[in-house]
């Protein structure tokens, strides 16, 4: 049921840190990743693991792109991610020793079973779901699985089993950068961060007055513009994901370094753009990006570290967040956008819960 919330898309919302507990639950010791997390088999195969291939779909997908920067980064490992349509459609390369990884709320997105049907005739180390459904095809085919853990997931945008799948995918990148030189000092750093996320989390849940307000100012918009860099530039487009499907509000999200190929002409009084900005080393450059939108007359809502001070913007909508390590920030900054897409489709009128021409699992092509 859902309880005292309006909608099964808010009580999800903010189930979050409730759920992420429940994800970090019996799979991380106060300053390690527990191997036991990936299951009895995985310690053999994840010794093996030279490339990692991810497929999914809509969200899931997201945050397989997320996923992709941290493995990359932490663990050194060449990653691709790519959408299960595109991936089991297309003449695949697998490259040596690959684990397949898909991503899946239900465990039944046809596009993504067929993708890891066929990914497994090409011949791969092994196969992992990170799947919130247990007992799902996706649990069933696959040769390890990582359950998110999220319990059900009612409303048809996601946003719960986004933020599991995402906590538990940064232990897998864990997992895999300790057999790649990651020290343990550096796993030390990660864990505690995780062991914080939940209080992360509910901190970002409270912005919901001042989010529901900001949320007046775009009831009347058709478009808008997500931007962000680096792992926040999946997390611009979940957010625009999340806006489109919801509130029927055009949204395109783009890596704010692209803005001046092409985008920057869509800037005008009557597109907003919104913008996620943790403090990290790519904050100013993201800042500049943003002022050459002011320049030209773009309304912008960013979403920024409380410890940074952005004065050239602070005639904009600015939110302010705490800070937050570095490798959390996509998992902290995605709450804000979820409660924006929320509040803006409540104050149209929309069906939250049930987006016109949507379905919760696409259990067909
Ligand atoms: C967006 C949304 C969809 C799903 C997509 C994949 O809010 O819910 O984009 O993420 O259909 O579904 P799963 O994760 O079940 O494979």
């Amino acid at each position: 049921s859902k309880g005292e919330y309006k909608h099964f898309m808010l009580k999800e919302t903010f189930e979050q840190p409730t759920v992420i507990k429940q994800c970090l639950e019996g799979r991380i010791s106060a300053t390690k990743v527990l191997d036991q997390a990936f299951g009895v088999k995985a310690a053999d195969i994840l010794d093996q693991v030279e490339a990692v291939q991810i497929i999914a779909c809509g969200t899931s997908y997201h945050s397989g792109m997320v996923t992709k920067y941290w493995i990359e980064k932490y663990a050194g490992i060449p990653c691709q991610v790519e959408v299960a349509s595109e991936f089991r459609y297309r003449h695949t390369v697998i490259a040596k020793n690959t684990l397949l990884i898909t991503i899946s709320q239900s465990g039944e997105t046809a596009d993504t079973l067929a993708a890891l049907r066929k990914a497994k005739e090409q011949g791969l180390l092994a196969s992992m779901t990170v799947c919130n459904v247990p007992g799902s095809s996706l649990v069933r085919e696959s040769d390890l699985c990582l359950m998110t853990n999220a319990g059900p997931e009612i409303g048809v945008a996601s946003t719960k089993a986004f933020t599991t799948q995402l906590t538990a995918l940064l232990l897998l990148t864990v997992a895999l950068a300790k057999r790649n030189g990651m020290s343990e000092a550096a796993e030390t750093e990660i864990v505690t961060a995780l062991h914080q996320l939940p209080g992360l989390v509910e901190k970002a849940l409270a912005l919901d007055p001042v989010i529901e307000k900001i949320s007046q100012l775009f009831a009347d918009k058709h478009h808008s513009l997500f931007l962000g860099r680096g792992p926040m530039y999946p997390i611009a487009q979940e957010g625009a994901l999340k806006l489109k499907e919801i509130s029927y509000i055009h949204a395109e999200a783009y890596p704010a370094g692209e803005l001046k190929h092409g985008p920057l002409a869509l800037v005008d009084e009557d597109m907003p753009i919104i913008a996620v900005a943790p403090k990290n080393d790519l904050l100013e450059k993201l800042v500049s990006n943003l002022e050459e939108v002011k320049a030209r007359g773009g309304e912008l809502f960013v979403f920024a570290d409380e410890s940074v001070n952005l004065y050239d913007l602070d005639d904009q909508h600015l939110v302010s967040l705490p800070t937050v390590p570095c490798c959390l920030e996509p998992i902290v900054y995605i709450i804000p956008l979820q409660l924006l897409s929320y509040h803006v489709a409540v104050l149209k009128g929309t069906d939250v819960d049930q987006p016109r021409n949507l379905a919760k699992s696409v259990t067909v092509e």
